[in-house]
C-alpha cells in the first residue's frame, strides 16, 4: 500500500474556529478524514502528524527517511515563512519522494510577510487558496507523480 505522510504545523489544530474567512469551517479532523478517504479510494494509507513545535515536525521528516514514506503533503502553517530547519529537513527526502506544500488560504493575496515560503523551494509543488480541497488535490497529485516515477 502506498504510504503518504500528512504534516500540519502550528495553529492548524484550531481549524474550524480559527479565522473561518481565511481557513474555512472544516476542522483538522475533517481534513484528515477527507485525505484518508481519498487516499484509501486509491489504495494508499495516510499517517498524520500535527504539531505546534518545529522540532517535532523536523524529527517526523527525519523518521520518514526510513519508515517507507512515499510522498509528503505538508502545510507548515507559519513555519512556511521562516523555518529554514524544516526546509533543510524536507530537502533530505530523496527525489523519488514527492513533497506537496498546501495552504488553505491564498498566501499571495494576504499580508506581504506571507508571500514568501522558505519551504516551497524544496517542494515539488504548492497548492494555495483552495481551502480543504487543496489537501485532497494534493493526494491526487502525489499519486500521479508516484505513478510516473
Ligand atoms: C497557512 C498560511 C500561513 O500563512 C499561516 O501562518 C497558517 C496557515 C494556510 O494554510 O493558509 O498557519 O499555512
Amino acid at each position: 500500500m502506498t504510504q503518504l505522510l500528512l504534516l500540519n504545523g502550528p495553529n492548524l489544530s484550531q481549524l474550524g474556529r480559527r479565522d473561518p474567512g481565511q481557513y474555512g469551517s472544516a476542522t483538522l479532523d475533517d481534513i484528515v478524514a477527507a485525505v484518508t478517504s481519498r487516499a484509501a479510494d486509491a489504495g494508499a494509507q495516510v499517517d498524520h502528524l500535527q504539531s505546534e513545535h518545529e522540532g517535532e515536525l523536523v524529527a517526523r521528516v527525519h523518521a520518514a527517511l526510513d519508515d517507507g514514506t512515499e510522498a509528503v503533503i505538508i502545510n507548515p502553517g507559519a513555519l512556511t515563512h521562516y523555518s529554514i530547519a524544516l526546509r533543510d529537513a524536507l530537502e533530505l527526502l530523496p527525489d523519488p519522494v514527492p513533497v506537496i506544500e498546501v495552504h488553505l488560504s491564498n498566501i499571495h493575496a494576504r499580508e506581504t510577510f506571507r508571500h514568501t515560503s522558505v519551504t516551497a523551494g524544496v517542494a515539488d509543488g504548492v497548492i494555495a487558496g483552495l481551502g480543504a480541497l487543496g489537501y485532497e488535490t494534493a493526494v491526487d497529485v502525489c499519486l500521479s507523480l508516484l505513478a510516473k516515477r
